[in-house]
């Protein structure tokens, strides 16, 4: 027997709700109609300086579209995607249809489903140890299985040149009065009550120097705010990734998107974590540089480090009620 619209519009928006976005900016709404969900952007929450395109936007879009599939099979449906349905409107991200249940045999992601509200993003050094060779052939096959690919970058120069990248970017960002704006508007100060933005309890309050060093966000902006956390004797900066797509439209993105939750959640599921440092892809020119002489000519949409780390706190999210909103027109 299918699940009724009241019974799984919670568990849907719940799933959504907990997918990683660009500052926390939580930019998607969603709608049940019976066994028809549709996920919309909200273009509102887009961040109009760092991402004038919505490429981010639209990453963190994908990423809650794979929590939506999984939450559909969690319920006992086979979900039935359709991309960017309609051109006219936009905003409408996709339509999923709750369909049959899946046939026998058929993959159980219950596993990946159960990590979802686990998954956090990390900022810092990680612990040392090296990450076993299986789990970097699942997430590079993760990626795979979602239309993009993750590159996991072994040569020691080009990891520092990413890093010297992620620096240089990180420090024009900070002299921009744009960005720096942006940054301002997303990243509120402590103890502020906003169920949106990166708060100080989720970053820590020096950047680890990691060696080669990815300076974080620079969400405290000269005030000290963030978590007070003790530096484990080895900074370790932990394996670098970049994710990327063969094409660079909406479409590519809402894969990077769907392929970066598969990947996190797989690395969640084996105790392991990632840090984003996506400054560098916010500027032209150094995506392009990134592309052409890191990528094979692959388009970057995340470039990320993973490794194991203890658990940190959670950050905030929208109450579910704010995202299911039925009214919400593409
Ligand atoms: C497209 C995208 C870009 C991101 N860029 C960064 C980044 O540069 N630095 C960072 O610390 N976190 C980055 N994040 C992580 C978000 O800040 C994080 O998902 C959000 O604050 C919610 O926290 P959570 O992932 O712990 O649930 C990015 C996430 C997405 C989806």
């Amino acid at each position: 027997m299918h699940a009724t619209r009241t019974d799984t519009t919670p568990i849907l928006a719940e799933a959504a709700m907990w997918a990683p976005s660009v500052h926390n900016t939580q930019p998607w709404r969603i709608s049940v109609d019976h066994e028809e969900i549709r996920l919309l952007a909200d273009s509102d929450r887009r961040l109009s300086t760092a991402d004038p395109d919505g490429r981010e936007m639209l990453i963190s879009c994908g990423a809650a579209l794979f929590n939506l599939r999984l939450a559909a099979r969690h319920l006992g449906h086979t979900p039935e995607v359709r991309l960017l349905p309609d051109h006219q409107r936009p905003a409408l991200i996709a339509e999923i249809r709750l369909g049959a249940p899946p046939a026998a045999g058929a993959e159980d992601d219950s596993r990946l489903y159960e990590q979802i509200p686990r998954r956090h993003t990390h900022r810092g050094a990680f612990r040392p140890g090296p990450l076993p060779a299986s789990l970097l052939a699942t997430v590079r096959d993760a990626a795979y299985r979602e239309s993009a690919a993750l590159g996991i970058v072994a040569d020691e120069g080009a990891r520092v040149t990413l890093g010297a990248l992620t620096e240089a970017a990180e420090q024009l960002q900070r002299r921009t009065p744009g960005y720096a704006a942006e940054t301002a508007r997303w990243a509120p100060s402590p103890g502020s009550t906003r169920a949106d933005g990166v708060h100080p309890s989720t970053y820590p309050n020096r950047s680890a120097r990691t060696e080669p060093f990815y300076p974080g966000r620079d969400y405290a902006r000269g005030q000290g705010w963030g978590a007070r956390r003790e530096d484990p004797d080895e900074l370790i900066t932990g394996t670098v990734a970049v994710l990327t797509t063969r094409g660079d439209d909406r479409a590519d993105w809402l894969c990077a998107g769907q392929a970066l939750q598969r990947v996190l959640l797989e690395a969640t599921a084996k105790g392991v974590a990632a840090a984003f440092h996506t400054q560098p892809l916010e500027l032209t020119e150094v995506r392009e540089l990134i592309r052409t002489r890191l990528c094979d000519l692959a388009y970057p949409q995340m470039l990320l480090r993973l490794g194991p780390a203890d658990v940190e706190p959670g950050s905030v999210r929208l109450p579910v009620e704010a995202l299911s909103l039925g009214g919400l027109r593409p």
